[in-house]
């Protein structure tokens, strides 16, 4: 499919001018990156995995009812998605503590939480995507109260739906992180899930050994990502035919 104009380029996706008004081609790059950008890496085939990862989680949350942007993949590392406007929040919910959660808390990684929590940071690279409590967010217009109501909701289905696939293949989902986006249908707006669901956005832990499958790999130095992330396309049936390697060598 002729690809249209560059519209934005973030750190491990692109997004292209779509063949109809109203929609978008995503791209998956190989980048890696953490800790805003501080630590860099091209990882081979990752693109290409999580391309596939984000179609099978959003495709199952379509087939739940889960409004998102996917609509269709169209090679190994493009597929095409309905335009949206970002909320410019990233919001992660969490099942066991980890991450900047134990940091600030001095919670031990893995401790189960008495109930998901979903927490919420501004989306502003200069600023270290900082965490901010709902008041903020209702207070400088970035959600309206409807909408924060609407979002958690969405959240937590996301979670169940994210969650229960997970746990099927031996992987306990630790937390996530989402973004959502407006789509505007005549008079009508409504939220639906957007960017991507990968083991880039997600702490992936296996149910018997602890095994991270998921970006701590690469964050901690832990070993190969592409093989973290290969593992979890395997359990879930989502590998591309030849492998991400092989993928490599067909795609532009
Ligand atoms: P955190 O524990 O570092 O706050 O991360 C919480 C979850 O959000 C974890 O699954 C990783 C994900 N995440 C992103 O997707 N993008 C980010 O920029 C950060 C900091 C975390």
């Amino acid at each position: 499919m002729a690809r249209g104009k560059k519209i934005y380029e973030g750190k491990a996706k692109t997004l292209y001018e779509g063949p109809e008004p109203g929609t978008l081609i995503q791209y998956f790059k190989d980048d890696a990156t953490a800790f805003n950008a501080e630590k860099k890496a091209i990882v081979d085939g990752k693109g290409v995995l999580n391309n596939r990862l984000s179609e099978f989680f959003m495709e199952g949350l379509n087939s739940i009812g889960v409004p998102n942007h996917f609509i269709k993949r169209l090679n190994m590392r493009e597929q095409l998605i309905r335009q949206c406007e970002i909320v410019p929040l990233e919001v992660i919910v969490r099942n066991y503590a980890a991450g900047s959660m134990s940091k600030r808390l001095g919670i031990e990684e893995g401790t189960q939480l008495p109930r998901p929590i979903i927490e919420f940071s501004y989306k502003d690279d200069d600023l270290g995507d900082p965490l901010v409590p709902e008041e903020y967010i209702i207070a400088f217009g970035w959600a309206s109260q409807q909408e924060m109501d609407d979002i958690v909701a969405l959240a937590l289905r996301v979670n169940d739906y994210l969650s229960g696939v997970m746990y099927g293949v031996g992987i306990k989902l630790i937390d996530f992180k989402i973004e959502i986006g407006r789509v505007f249908e005549g008079d009508f707006m409504r939220l639906i899930v957007a960017d991507e669901i990968s083991p880039d956005s997600c702490r992936l832990w296996d149910i018997e050994s602890g095994q991270k499958l998921d970006k701590d790999v690469f964050r901690r130095d832990l070993g190969n990502l592409t093989d973290a992330y290969t593992e979890v396309a395997r359990r879930l049936g989502v590998l591309p035919t030849n492998g991400p390697a092989a993928a490599n060598s067909v795609i532009n």
